[in-house]
């Protein structure tokens, strides 16, 4: 499905902002709006949070204020990017309809009073989501000053993508039944006979929680993906009514940083380009940092770790792939100055934003859009940063954005032989059952996704069922449910030629998350040539030594070779002269968690696809775009670099 305007056209990276016209006196309309003009801005995307305002009774609706919004940017050559507020139902409609509220895992209701107070699958919810939609669509769906429609705002934020009763509840076992068919097919699949967990009607199946201890693997794993399907269904339907009354204006959903409620590759179906929100600092505060520097948080405190944000932009730059894929991504959220929300929020260094506008464009997107223009000045997030300060002068990030120039980042495709693999059933089958406090998919996969950014390697990020042949180097970091459609996309890979490497616990899973009986790598049995022997969960303190000087900390498999040959082995302990790495042709397996053991088979596997790894220093980063290379260096000090001084938090383009 292609809307005939995509992403509206240009040949340099653009700017925008979040603004909320609903927040200030009118009077303050103008001046903002020519204001963010002379900023050198071009989008504007607002009223993601204002139905109470466009709809402040049931079915009265007051678009006066709107349409006088709308018209003022327009009359100020901006391009609005409009919202369907479904973030957040109002009083009215939530006291008429208490039934459109989600449920936490503790089985509490989520209150009104904050934000994505809703479930999903409420039919009631539902019927008010497309009401409001088509009523909004009808309105603006025309309007010149509309360049396009963001759907809700951040699907799974504040962890609302799952609701543990309620229409939820109610929904699941119909959805259980569609994909199974029949309770003993069912059970057979759990393996609901392990602890008489065995169904004989439908409705007998809840929500996998408010268990006695953890609830079976496979009951919360198909949660996962009804859940994810509520999400695609509710959007689906948002979408059809924007098709319908504003044809020609594109259709995005602004994603969220590590979001893993759902399968955002599904949810991604259907929009015209994907969006995500960029908070590298507050980010940080959460994910432990990839790498082994010492105090990375407080290293990075002012500017966020390159690689989360990275990955982020190179996740979401291929969500949407195939010929009916919009062209780059934007960031609809970019930070520009402090967050609220994180335990510790540092003010960005001096260039944080001009270098993360910079790392935006160069990992492929086309537009980045400031959040947001002026501190807000009541409720939730007084203590966040806009463009404006809360009395309404330029505040740090604005000095940087004027200082920018944009007509220096020209658009055109990220090109790379190199293709990480993320799946979001491997995310929650691995997220399940972790083995070890201290390791998630995350952390495992961004473990590979740092060592190839510190080898100077530009990356998608692509899920593990995508045609893969056009890669020479294939990286598979923590897939673990690896399904038989995409075996075969692998093997077609290794047959073109590619290096296939995967990191531990590959093909452990079956589809319904339970372990192969004949053991892992069933559905890559003509690829690995062995099997696995041991894990060994490593707490904190337990090494394991590998031969090469390396040592696995967090996680340790050995295998059994059959084919494959030995390239490290275990020394010492359990696992003694058992195989770390095994390789079979043009694919390797490493069993341990060792920086130093990932970066070194990764090295070799690019030489020897003829990719030119070079081994960049901490904070470092190359990133290449339209025949451009952008060189950075996120450390707050001056790293020189093959004979070049590289100052603190900066960006430069050479060739
Ligand atoms: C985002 C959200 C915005 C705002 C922002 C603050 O997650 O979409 O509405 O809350 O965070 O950093």
């Amino acid at each position: 499905m292609t809307s005939p305007a995509s992403a509206p056209t240009s040949d340099h990276l653009r700017l925008g902002v979040c603004d909320y016209p609903e927040h200030v006196p009118e009077d303050r309309w103008a001046g903002y709006a020519a204001l963010q003009r002379d900023l050198g801005l071009t989008f504007v995307r607002i009223a993601e949070f204002a139905w109470s305002r466009l709809e402040p009774a049931p079915g009265q609706y007051d678009w006066t204020w709107l349409d006088r919004a709308v018209d003022t940017y327009h009359a100020a050559g901006l391009r609005v990017v409009l919202c369907t507020p479904t973030a957040t139902p109002p009083a009215w409609l939530v006291r008429a309809h208490p039934e459109v509220l989600a449920y936490d895992a503790q089985g509490r209701v989520r209150e009104f009073g904050s934000r994505r107070h809703y479930d999903f699958a409420s039919p009631v919810y539902r019927e008010h989501s497309r009401r409001i939609t088509r009523a909004l669509a009808q309105r603006y769906g025309q309007h010149p000053g509309v360049a396009g429609w963001q759907t809700d705002n951040e699907f799974g934020c504040h962890g609302t993508s799952r609701s543990y009763g309620g229409a939820s509840a109610a929904a699941f076992p119909g959805w259980l039944q569609a994909r199974y068919g029949t309770l003993a097919a069912l059970n057979e699949a759990w393996g609901n006979v392990f602890w008489s967990m065995e169904y004989s009607d439908w409705t007998q199946i809840h929500p996998p929680h408010l268990t006695v201890t953890e609830p079976n693997p496979s009951h919360v794993l198909d949660y996962a993906r009804f859940a994810s399907d509520q999400i695609r269904t509710f959007q689906a339907e948002q979408v059809a009514l924007l098709r319908e009354h504003s044809p020609g204006r594109f259709v995005t959903h602004n994603f969220m940083i590590f979001e893993s409620g759902f399968n955002h590759y599904d949810v991604a179906q259907g929009l015209d380009f994907v969006t995500w929100d960029n908070y590298p600092t507050g980010m940080l505060e959460f994910f432990a940092p990839p790498g082994t520097h010492e105090d990375a948080k407080t290293h990075y405190a002012r500017t966020g770790h390159p690689d989360l944000t990275a990955f982020n932009h190179d996740l979401y730059r291929g969500l949407r792939r195939g010929p009916d894929a919009g062209t780059g991504f934007w960031v609809m959220e970019q930070q520009c100055g402090q967050v609220n929300w994180a335990p510790y929020n540092p003010l960005p260094a001096d260039g944080a934003v001009q270098l993360w506008t910079a790392q935006a464009w160069a990992h492929g997107a086309d537009v980045v859009s400031y959040f947001r223009w002026r501190a807000a000045t009541m409720a939730q997030e007084v203590m966040h940063s806009g463009l404006l300060r809360h009395d309404e002068t330029p505040d740090r990030g604005f000095a940087e954005v004027a200082a920018m120039n944009t007509a220096h980042y020209p658009l055109g495709p990220v090109r790379t032989r190199v293709a990480l693999l993320h799946d979001y059933d491997s995310l929650w089958a691995y997220d399940l059952q972790p083995h070890h406090a201290g390791t998630s998919y995350w952390q495992q996969t961004l473990s590979y996704y740092t060592a190839l950014r510190a080898l100077g390697m530009d990356v998608d990020v692509v899920h593990a069922g995508s045609d893969l042949t056009a890669y020479a180097v294939v990286v598979a970091p923590a897939i673990t449910l690896v399904t038989t459609d995409m075996a075969a996309r692998w093997e077609a890979a290794v047959r073109g030629g590619a290096r296939l490497i995967c990191g531990p616990r590959t093909a452990f899973r079956t589809p319904s998350a339970s372990a192969w009986p004949t053991g892992q790598f069933e559905p890559l049995r003509g690829l690995i040539g062995g099997h696995l022997k041991q894990y060994d969960s490593l707490r904190p303190g337990l090494t394991q030594a590998i031969t090469g000087g390396h040592i696995a900390h967090t996680w340790a498999e050995s295998y059994r070779p059959a084919e494959a040959q030995t390239t490290h082995q275990y020394q010492g302990g359990p696992l003694d002269g058992q195989s770390a790495v095994i390789r079979q042709g043009g694919v390797t397996v490493i069993g341990a968690h060792s920086e130093t053991l990932i970066r070194e088979v990764l090295r070799e596997a690019l030489q020897q696809a003829g990719l030119d790894p070079v081994d960049l220093p901490e904070g470092v980063r190359l990133s290449r775009r339209a025949g451009q290379t952008l060189l950075q260096n996120w450390g707050p000090g001056t790293i020189t670099w093959q004979g070049q001084d590289l100052a603190p938090v900066s960006a430069e383009m050479t060739r």
